[in-house]
């Protein structure tokens, strides 16, 4: 045997590490409630509502206009000085476009980092719950996690920084931290920021900050970034998409912002990943970012609408207990009795004909809870929750 084949499976001898990778428990829950067309999907987090006109308008022109071919490995140099000036205005101050590359949606920015920053053996230190699919990018580079769970009760959710300090050794290469977050709606504040970033500036760390909700949060305008405090030349990576706020989750458009020296390292792997993102998604992505804010303004108003109904209703049933989400557009919500939120997820789907995604999917201190993507129409929050009322409500 040569190499580490012996690890593998003779029957279909792939990279072990690939081979255990769990499967998404959210696409698995998904998997099978999508068989049945009764039941209410709340369990990817996407919003309801198709991409808007305007959007949809410029990659028609796009593509009449002959925008069919392969595009520059950082995205088309009009999309990122468009990015530079909205960057710029958002968090006031300049971001160059030497910082900026554009990927294929946020997923594929996170696929690129952990192969730029994860030797096997590695180590990243992430704040859960979370989304989980940047910890699995690191473990398909065999690289391992380390998760430092928030804790959660109805007044909201807090992270204690002398765990999350703690639980870096020297394997560690970065931090990761998705604020606003999903699942929980958690909105880290700046005093925290600032202590993680002066933590990984003395140690030599990265910073990944996942920030693609960045722009629905309902008590303040805009999430604070990391933007705003780091440096050019820290080793700050931050990761944005089109997905959510431009309601364009299918178009795979999101752009990732870091130290000047490390573009071309991003310019170079994502040449051998995509080549480059969507000639047509970037050309609609300039319009959505020139043209977007009263869009979104109006999605956050809508989302904040849901989330006060989610709120009201679902927290008041007697067996569930959640705080009010500051952002994104998820409630996480714990349920009296139950222990495992996998077959809880699934029992309740079947029973009840509402999809919802198992708490377990995203990490440590995900355990006991179910999320429920309220991104949907005030009808369909009304009849998923009606139906999940008897069994919440007991
Ligand atoms: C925290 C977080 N990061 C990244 C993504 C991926 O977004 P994209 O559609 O840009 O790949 C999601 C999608 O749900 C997410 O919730």
């Amino acid at each position: 045997m040569i190499g580490t084949s012996k690890q593998r499976d003779p029957t279909l001898p792939i990279r072990h590490q690939v081979g255990k990778l769990e499967d998404s428990l959210i696409r698995e829950i998904a998997h099978e409630g999508m068989k049945d067309p009764d039941i209410i999907p709340l369990w990817f987090g996407e919003p309801d509502l198709p991409t808007p006109n305007f959007i949809i308008s410029a990659a028609n022109q796009a593509l009449r206009d002959g925008h069919t071919f392969y595009a520059p490995n950082l995205g088309i140099p009009e999309l990122r000085e468009t990015l530079s000036t909205y960057m710029s205005e958002l968090y006031k101050r300049q971001i160059n476009v030497d910082r900026l590359a554009v990927t294929s949606a946020a997923m594929n920015g996170m696929m690129i980092i952990a192969e730029t920053l994860i030797d096997p053996g590695d180590n990243i230190v992430a704040v859960t719950p979370v989304w989980p699919n940047f910890l699995r990018c690191v473990e398909i580079m065999s690289g391992e996690i380390r998760m430092v769970p928030l804790s959660g009760n109805t007044s909201g959710w807090k992270l204690d920084l002398d765990r999350l300090f703690a639980a870096c050794n020297k394997e560690t290469r970065a931090i990761y931290i998705n604020s606003p977050n999903n699942p929980t709606g958690w909105v880290m504040e700046r005093k925290q920021q600032r202590a993680v970033l002066d933590f990984c500036r003395d140690k030599g760390l990265w910073i990944i900050s996942d920030e693609v909700y960045s722009r629905i949060i309902y008590d303040q305008s805009l999430a604070p970034s990391f933007i705003e405090i780091a440096e050019p030349e820290d080793l700050v990576i931050v990761i944005n998409s089109f997905s959510k706020s431009w309601a364009m989750t299918g178009w795979r458009l999101g752009w990732v912002t870091g130290p000047p020296r490390l573009t071309p390292v991003i310019e170079k792997l994502n040449e051998y990943n995509v080549a480059s993102p969507s000639s047509v998604a970037q050309h609609a992505g300039i319009t959505a970012i020139r043209d977007g804010d009263n869009f979104i303004a109006s999605m956050v108003d809508r989302y904040r609408l849901a989330r006060d109904v989610i709120h009201q209703r679902l927290g008041s049933m007697s067996k569930v207990h959640m705080p009010q989400p500051a952002a994104a557009f998820y409630a996480f919500f714990s349920v009296d009795g139950m222990t495992d939120s996998r077959h809880f997820a699934k029992k309740l789907m079947h029973e009840t004909k509402v999809g919802l995604a198992p708490g377990a999917a995203f990490g440590a201190g995900g355990e006991n809870y179910l999320r429920i993507c309220y991104a949907k129409s005030p009808e369909i929050l009304s009849s998923a929750l009606d139906r999940l009322a008897p069994v919440f409500n007991l």
